[in-house]
């Protein structure tokens, strides 16, 4: 099958010109200016005129059917997937999870078994370490070589994620055998209990107080910890889902006496804040840790964005219903499950917020919702690419295409949006992953099992740094 894009406007990281793409099976075959008249032919053509043609969305943090709290959220793969293509993402990274006193590999395997046959686009895992053992070290040698070269520890969550520093370091230095890469959720966990208990023995038992105790201090302190845990051990280290000002500085002062701190940001720490949390249990929505933050952070955060200081922006896609699951918390707040939905929403988001609003380029805009992502953990260039031989997955986006967010709408299987009626400019018209159209206007025509496991190796850190 061959399928001709014609007449758009191709935006990469690096540029934007007006040319057309031929695709032939399942990748790019060519990139030049009229290739019709040229004499290419295909059994399809696009017509994109007026439109962008961008390298597909990387999520590189969502959290299918994870459990948490006594629950599970609630998109599978195959409606995760689904909705993500609705927005404009072809290929997400997915956080298996190794339960306390399992294995590695019965870890993996089970989110094999969850993605494997349901997902209707490309997916990749990280890893969650939940203990570090001598034999989940030598575990981590065999999910590097299987393509999973990232794991993900916690400073918080004391109880059910966290690990020590002791655990934290040993698993660092693992990597620099290994090649992978540790990512840390950075926030203390052991402090934030403490305030958090107070809290709630007061009486202050609403989901805003979620806000309120986990003092963005409480993430610089973790995020300068971790990172000054990975130089001593020589290797890189990413920060998740970022929030505070706070935690950026320690980056930022990390990256700039040149250490390999790498960092990602998320939507609703750029368009949602502390207010959202008020509003009784209706806060509890909007209940994630780091828990969102005043206003005030938002610009450090967009400045962050546009130095690269912060290289990536996912969405830690973890919805939980409000009506029966984030309902376990009414009565207080420490028990409310955490996590937001939006893995539907991020492309449009950052388009309407950040290229509409002035704040970044369209390049810029593209890099960090596609490029960076491949390329930090390991799919560049055969994906987060418009070049040829890369995967073709392309997205024709219109950047002038206005819509409205809704969960009336939207795609993602939750009964709620953290950004009911807020009208957006930008949105995928065409959706394609290794080549085969999955979305064309608004209406989902791939398949349920289309999506096939990525299989990464670590990146080059030092010249990404
Ligand atoms: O609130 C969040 N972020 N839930 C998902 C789990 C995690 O820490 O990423
Ligand atoms: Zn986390
Ligand atoms: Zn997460």
């Amino acid at each position: 099958m061959r399928t001709l894009i014609s007449n758009g406007t191709i935006v990469t990281a690096e540029g934007s010109y007006p040319a057309d793409v031929l695709i032939d099976g399942e990748q790019i075959a060519q990139i030049g200016v009229d290739l019709a008249a040229a004499g290419v032919s295909a059994d399809e053509t696009i017509d994109a005129t007026g439109r962008y043609v961008i390298p597909g969305g990387i999520d590189v943090h969502t959290h299918m059917e994870l459990p948490f709290g006594g629950t599970f959220a609630k998109d599978t793969f195959e409606t995760g997937t689904r909705a993500a293509a609705f927005g404009g993402t072809t290929t997400i990274v997915d956080f298996a999870v190794q339960s306390r006193g399992k294995s590695l590999r019965e870890g993996l395997d089970a989110w094999h078994a969850k993605a494997e046959g349901n997902a209707v686009a490309d997916y990749g895992f990280h890893m969650i370490m939940s203990d570090v053992t001598d034999e989940t070290l030598r575990e981590m040698d065999q999910l590097v070589a299987e393509g999973v070269p990232d794991f993900k520890l916690f400073t918080a969550y004391p109880g059910v994620f966290f690990s020590d520093d002791g655990a934290i370091f040993r698993a660092l230095q693992q990597t620099e055998k290994n090649g992978g890469l540790i990512m840390m959720h950075a926030e203390n966990g052991l402090a934030i209990d403490i305030v958090a208990a107070q809290y709630a023995e007061g009486g202050k038992t609403d989901p805003y107080y979620h806000g309120v105790v986990r003092y963005p201090v409480f993430e610089g302190e973790a995020t300068n910890r971790v990172i000054r845990l990975a130089e001593a051990a020589g290797v890189p280290v990413y920060i998740v889902h970022l929030s505070a000002r706070d935690a950026l500085e320690e980056v930022r002062a990390a990256r700039d006496r040149g250490s390999m701190a790498f960092a990602e940001t998320c939507p609703q720490y750029l368009f949602l804040s502390l207010d959202d949390l008020g509003n009784g249990f209706n806060g509890a929505k909007f209940v994630c840790s780091p828990p969102l933050r005043p206003k005030d952070h938002w610009d450090e955060l967009w400045r962050g964005l546009v130095k690269d200081d912060l290289q990536v922006v996912s969405t830690d896609h973890c919805p939980f219903d409000f009506e029966g699951q984030k309902e376990l918390g009414r009565d207080d707040f420490r028990k409310v499950p955490n996590g937001l939905p939006g893995v539907e929403d991020r492309v449009d988001l950052l388009h309407d917020g950040g290229v509409v609003g002035g704040r970044i380029t369209r390049e810029r805009w593209v890099e960090l919702i596609a490029t960076a992502p491949a390329r930090l953990f390991g799919m560049y260039p055969h994906k987060g690419a418009v070049a040829v031989g890369a995967d073709a997955d392309l997205v024709i986006y219109d950047p002038n295409r206005r819509h409205t967010i809704s969960a009336k709408t939207h795609h993602m299987d939750v009964d709620y949006s953290c950004y009911e009626g807020r009208e957006v400019q930008g949105g995928s018209d065409v959706v394609l992953s290794r080549g085969a159209v999955i979305v064309r206007n608004g209406e989902f025509t791939g398949r349920k099992g289309a999506g096939r496991f990525v299989k990464r190796t670590p990146a080059d850190f030092a010249r990404l740094a």
